[in-house]
């Protein structure tokens, strides 16, 4: 059957956000098909997902793998357009920021099928950043643009994007970890097999290229982190991402206490180490969104976020290694607030509403 939606989709945050849309439009009976790039392959950063999510398996596969930047995006557009000639979804909806998000985009856009962005007009203005060029160019070619707050629809018009696809709906991540979260305290026992379940410790996550790519700044972030840990008493919760890994072997970095390494984990034992965590120290973007939705303070390893919102709820606070305040000052800090804040990323209703306005 030809697909209402077609999920086009190939990283571990793409699978967790789209997740709560595929599964609305499934509870409708709506046609809903996901399309994997294959950017993410590796069985604990893709299928653990679709068996723990309950999504359906693809109805198609590109297999891209990992190459550099031009040649993945290339590769999964070539292949995309067979895709869509095939199976001509009557929308192709993205979410985020990755290559498989600009790559499903614009060959949806070349094919002319109509696209759906969801989690459009996040700015980090650091065009460094992978992830910066491929936020601004599936927000042009988009005809329905998913904002999780105000700011980015603000962010669109000052970029001349004013039309009336611009709708402000909330974050499914929200919709997701709420979700989760619950059925984690039930069927994790992540915090007992690492020893955690009552010592005092920060989750870390760490994958950003400016983080991890070069030798001597992942040294320098770990070794501070330790520091920090130490300091105040922590351990550190470190599931390694297959990119950090190789680089901490390029490195020959081999970390002991107060780390407890493990290989990336899925979603229902990383929502249990979440939010039992005194503090997340994290530079994904995802992770700073559900820390801010848990209530679980923040640092962001970052000069820069995306998510102000975090910044200006104060869940979350931003450390890079020129500020004067040391890493151990600002997670005490954070450490110390009152849990309080408000959440901005919305109820949990997000893909209701993606779905209530697409079917419109
Ligand atoms: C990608 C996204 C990033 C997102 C992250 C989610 C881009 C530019 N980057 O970064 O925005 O935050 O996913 O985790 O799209 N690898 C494996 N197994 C896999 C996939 C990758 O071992 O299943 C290894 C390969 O050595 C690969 C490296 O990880 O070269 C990086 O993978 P890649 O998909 O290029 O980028 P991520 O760092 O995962
Ligand atoms: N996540 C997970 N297991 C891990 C690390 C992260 O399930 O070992 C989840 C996390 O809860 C969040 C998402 O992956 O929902 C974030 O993905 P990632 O950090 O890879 O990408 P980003 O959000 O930075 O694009």
């Amino acid at each position: 059957m030809k697909p209402f939606l077609g999920v086009v989709l190939g990283t571990r945050p793409e699978l967790i956000k789209c997740a709560p849309v595929i599964l609305e439009a499934q509870r409708r009976g709506l046609p809903v098909g996901i399309i994997h790039t294959g950017q993410h392959y590796s069985s604990e950063l893709d299928g653990v997902f679709f068996s723990e999510l309950n999504l359906p398996e693809p109805v198609a596969h590109v297999h891209v793998g990992s190459h550099p930047a031009s040649r993945q995006i290339g590769l999964m557009m070539q292949r995309l357009h067979d895709v869509f000639d095939e199976l001509r979804p009557e929308i192709v909806m993205v979410e985020g920021d990755t290559n498989s998000v600009l790559a499903g985009a614009l060959a949806a856009y070349k094919s002319n099928i109509p696209v759906a962005h969801l989690e459009a007009g996040l700015r980090s203005d650091d065009w460094d950043m992978p992830e910066e060029s491929n936020r601004v160019l599936a927000d042009r070619l988009s005809k329905w643009l998913f904002c999780p707050t105000d700011l980015q629809r603000q962010r669109l018009l000052k970029e001349g994007i004013d039309h009336d696809g611009v709708h402000v709906v909330g974050n499914t991540i929200v919709d997701a970890s709420l979700h989760y979260t619950k059925v984690a305290y039930d069927k994790s026992d992540i915090a007992e097999r690492l020893g955690v379940t009552n010592r005092p410790y920060a989750l870390l996550t760490m994958h950003r290229p400016s983080n991890v790519d070069d030798p001597a700044r992942l040294r320098a972030i770990l070794s501070s982190i330790g520091d920090a840990a130490r300091t105040l008493g922590l351990m550190v919760v470190f599931p390694v991402h297959p990119r950090t890994k190789a680089a901490m072997d390029a490195a020959h970095l081999s970390l002991g206490d107060p780390f407890i390494l493990t290989e990336p984990v899925g979603y229902l034992d990383l929502l249990r180490l979440q939010s039992s965590a005194d503090v997340v120290l994290t530079d994904s973007g995802g992770i700073q969104e559900e820390a801010c939705i848990l209530r679980v303070p923040c640092v962001t390893l970052r000069a820069n976020t995306e998510r102000p919102e975090t910044l200006d709820a104060g869940s979350n606070a931003l450390h890079f290694e020129a500020y004067p305040a040391s890493l151990a000052d600002t997670m005490r800090r954070m450490m110390a607030k009152a849990r309080d804040w408000t959440n901005p990323f919305g109820d949990g209703t997000t893909a209701v509403k993606v779905l209530d306005i697409l079917k419109r």
